[in-house]
């Protein structure tokens, strides 16, 4: 008897919404090795303030015509007087503007102890760990510095260390050093002091720039990310890295392009800019740290560059694009050339001998939407064509990523992949699972943002957008990255965007991880994404399903060491009533051992994770499951759920995130 037979025979006994799926043991199609990934840019402060972990804020006085200079985030400490000084000898060009601090009304104080505070990115988490300083001075002073971590409320002081001067009144003195806190702090409402005495001073003034502290960073990194979000990422099993925007690339206007040539070398070297978020943006989490989280988390980088618009629709014309193309051009030379060549010689003069191996370009982000019919059409009839041929031309390996998707009315030239972004509402996940039903692999496609960001049934892009990731929604995304999987390998990734949210500091609520200062908070989607990117699929395999199948998604596939695997999402079913759901492998045999995840949400549809709250409304059930005859595997898929199903190999897949166990600060 074939397995078929023997599941439609079984079936005559189930409910009718019963669903019997039969798997080959071969003739599906090869995947694409990065099915999912991550993409990242300066929004919600998820950059300063979020995953790059510098801890000062303002920390060297950037500004812009936009976000003017200020000494914002800087406090006096007894009587200084605290102001913006522009010096004949700046720290660097790219950093004019310092903090000139003079006694002020300080000579009443009996100690003579002066200084000034930051009050950080919505406080400091304090710890008993190390913390990385450095500071620069200018101006004569005897005596010793003393940075420290002290409470906002009680100011208790929880560490300080003293930085003996080394300072002068003719040159910039860095000053670097480790501060131990010998207590964690009880909260984040704390802020860092910088102190000395103004008996010491020989000068007037004091001045001093790039005031930075650095708590210990994922993988130890200098200049590095903040480690219990870079935990949580990994925990995502993410395959790719898209960066650096999103319209943070774009800039606000064409004079403020993301220019990858300024956020690059030492940070005094930095300028920043104003950013497209509503913010000056330091860049310290520049260019080459984006590569290096790409090589501390294994991710295949996709570098976006700049492609001539902005986001006010500004748009370079024909005639003036040669230079931006010059500095694409550059900028892949910096990336991708060996030693020998100008850039390549500038790359490993900053520590990275070895070029970086680049095969994603992406040239713009979104080039369908600002400025559009005009800048579309400036596109599609020039910008992508110029870019696209000098791009080949000199690194003809790459592989091109138009902005536009072929669901933009934009014919992407078969080897080129187009870009697919949608937000959307669940429903509309459910309802267009088909829709790469048409596409071959002449039609390569990214999915470089999407996420459930709208109710059901309400008044879609114009609506508000859902507080935070909800049940229903994550069903809907799991449904959407099944669709994806189905159809790899012309969709060659999907990643959810934008990724990270400050709760302090915000404009797109739905996002995958929630922090603040000292707290990251993990969505519902967060866990959606978790168990169906947790195995990869190396083939999908063919399957036949019989019954009901209008609520149950799945998919179908074998591991890289053996393993059969399916992944299924239930959405709403008749009466909400559960679907029976029985899988039978070709060549599994009865009795044999399978490991299931099922994945439901506690409070229904509407259930979230509160950042403010800490709950968790995703539950996990993991479930020894053995085949019955057959080697059919039974089990029940409730509404709204969530489910993985692994059947041999070595057991090697379940990677949750290397760290993400041990790592207590993260939340639900
Ligand atoms: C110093 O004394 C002056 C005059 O009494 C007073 O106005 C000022 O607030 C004092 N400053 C500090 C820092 O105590
Ligand atoms: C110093 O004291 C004077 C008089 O009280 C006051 O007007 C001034 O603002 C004070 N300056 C600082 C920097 O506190
Ligand atoms: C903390 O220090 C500031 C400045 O010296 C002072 O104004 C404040 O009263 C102090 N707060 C407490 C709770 O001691
Ligand atoms: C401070 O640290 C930086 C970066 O590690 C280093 O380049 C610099 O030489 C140090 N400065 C001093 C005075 O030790
Ligand atoms: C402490 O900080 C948190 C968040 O940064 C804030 O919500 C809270 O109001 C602060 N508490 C006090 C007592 O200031
Ligand atoms: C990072 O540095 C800390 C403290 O120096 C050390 O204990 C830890 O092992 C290092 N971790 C890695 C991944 O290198
Ligand atoms: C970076 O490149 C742009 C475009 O080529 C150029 O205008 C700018 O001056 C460069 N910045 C620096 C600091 O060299
Ligand atoms: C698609 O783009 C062409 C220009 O290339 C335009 O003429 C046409 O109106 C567009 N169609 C839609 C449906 O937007
Ligand atoms: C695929 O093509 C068929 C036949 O032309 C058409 O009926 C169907 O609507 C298409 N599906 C999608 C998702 O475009
Ligand atoms: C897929 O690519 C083929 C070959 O270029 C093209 O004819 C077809 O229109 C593309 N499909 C879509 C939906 O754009
Ligand atoms: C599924 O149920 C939700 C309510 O939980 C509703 O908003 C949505 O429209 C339903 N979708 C479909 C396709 O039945
Ligand atoms: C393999 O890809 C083709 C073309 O996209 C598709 O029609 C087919 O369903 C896929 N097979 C499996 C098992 O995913």
């Amino acid at each position: 008897m074939t397995m078929r037979s023997l599941l439609l025979g079984s079936l005559a006994l189930a409910s009718v919404s019963a669903v019997d799926i039969s798997v080959a043991s071969s003739g599906g199609n090869t995947t694409s090795k990065i099915p999912f990934g991550l993409m990242h840019e300066d929004i919600n402060n998820a950059g300063d303030g979020g995953i790059y972990a510098e801890l000062i804020r303002n920390r060297a006085f950037q500004g812009s015509s936009r976000y003017p200079v200020s000494t914002s985030h800087w406090t006096p400490i007894n009587g200084a007087a605290l102001s913006i000084a522009k010096l004949s000898t700046p720290l660097s060009q790219a950093l004019p503007s310092n903090l000139h601090v003079t006694p002020g009304n300080s000579s009443n104080s009996s100690s003579g102890t002066i200084g000034f505070a930051n009050d950080g990115f919505w406080g400091f988490d304090v710890r008993k760990q190390e913390y990385k300083g450095s500071f620069y001075v200018f101006g004569a002073y005897e005596g010793k510095f003393t940075a420290s971590l002290q409470s906002a409320l009680t100011n208790e002081t929880f560490g300080s260390v003293d930085i003996p001067s080394e300072s002068s009144n003719s040159e910039w003195i860095q000053h670097n050093f480790t501060l131990v806190p010998t207590k964690d702090a009880p909260n984040s409402n704390n802020t860092f002091a910088l102190t000395f005495s103004s008996s010491g001073l020989t000068s007037t003034a004091l001045d001093f720039n790039l005031i930075s502290l650095f708590p210990p960073t994922y993988k130890n990194r200098t200049n590095g990310l903040r480690p219990d979000i870079a935990e949580a990422l990994v925990g995502l099993n993410p395959k790719f890295l898209r960066f650096p925007g999103g319209n943070a690339l774009e800039g606000p206007d064409l004079k403020n392009p993301w220019r990858w040539n300024e956020t690059i070398g030492p940070l005094k070297d930095r300028p920043g800019r104003p950013g497209t978020w509503g913010y000056q943006t330091s860049d310290g989490l520049g260019l080459v740290e984006y590569f290096e989280w790409c090589d501390d988390m294994e991710l295949e980088p996709i570098l976006a560059i700049h492609s001539g618009l902005a986001l006010d629709g500004a748009y370079i014309s024909e005639l003036a694009l040669t230079p931006w193309i010059q500095d694409a051009l550059n900028e892949l030379e910096f990336v991708l050339g060996p030693a020998t060549t100008p850039y390549g010689r500038l790359r490993a003069s900053l520590g990275h001998p070895t070029p970086w191996a680049l095969k994603y370009v992406e040239i713009g982000n979104e080039d369908w939407l600002a400025g559009a019919p005009s800048a579309y059409d400036a596109y599609r009839n020039y910008r992508f064509p110029l870019f696209r041929s000098a791009i080949e031309a000199a690194y003809p390996d790459i592989q091109i990523i138009a902005s536009p998707s072929v669901f933009d009315n934009m014919t992407i030239p078969v080897g080129v992949v187009g870009d697919y972004h949608p937000y959307r509402e669940p429903d509309a996940f459910y309802n267009e699972f088909g829709k790469f039903d048409n596409l071959t692999t002449e039609n390569l496609t990214l999915v470089g943002e999407f996420a459930s960001v709208h109710t059901n049934g309400g008044a879609g892009w114009d609506a508000d957008l859902h507080p935070f990731p909800w049940w229903i929604g994550s069903i809907g995304e799991a449904i959407f990255m099944i669709a994806t999987t189905r159809a790899s390998p012309t969709i060659i990734g999907a990643t959810y965007a934008p990724i990270l949210r400050n709760m302090n500091r915000w404009q797109w609520s739905s996002c995958i991880l929630e922090f603040s200062a000292s707290k990251t908070t993990l969505s519902t989607s967060w866990y959606v994404f978790n168990l169906i990117a947790r195995t990869d699929i190396t083939a999908t395999l063919p399957t036949t399903p019989s019954g009901n199948t209008s609520s149950l998604f799945f998919v179908a596939g074998e591991t890289a060491d053996g393993a059969r695997v399916f992944k299924a999402a239930n959405y709403n079913t008749t009466d909400s009533v559960d679907t029976p759901v029985r899988v039978g492998f070709e060549g599994v045999e009865g009795g044999r051992k399978g490991t299931l995840t099922v994945l439901t949400g506690k409070e229904g549809p509407w259930g979230f994770n509160d950042p403010a709250v800490g709950n968790n409304v995703v539950v996990e059930r993991v479930t020894d499951l053995v085949a019955g005859e057959g080697g059919v595997f039974e089990w029940v898929m409730p509404e709204l759920s969530v489910a993985e199903l692994v059947v041999g190999g070595e057991g090697k897949r379940r990677r949750r995130g290397v760290g993400y166990d041990a790592y207590s600060r993260i939340c639900a």
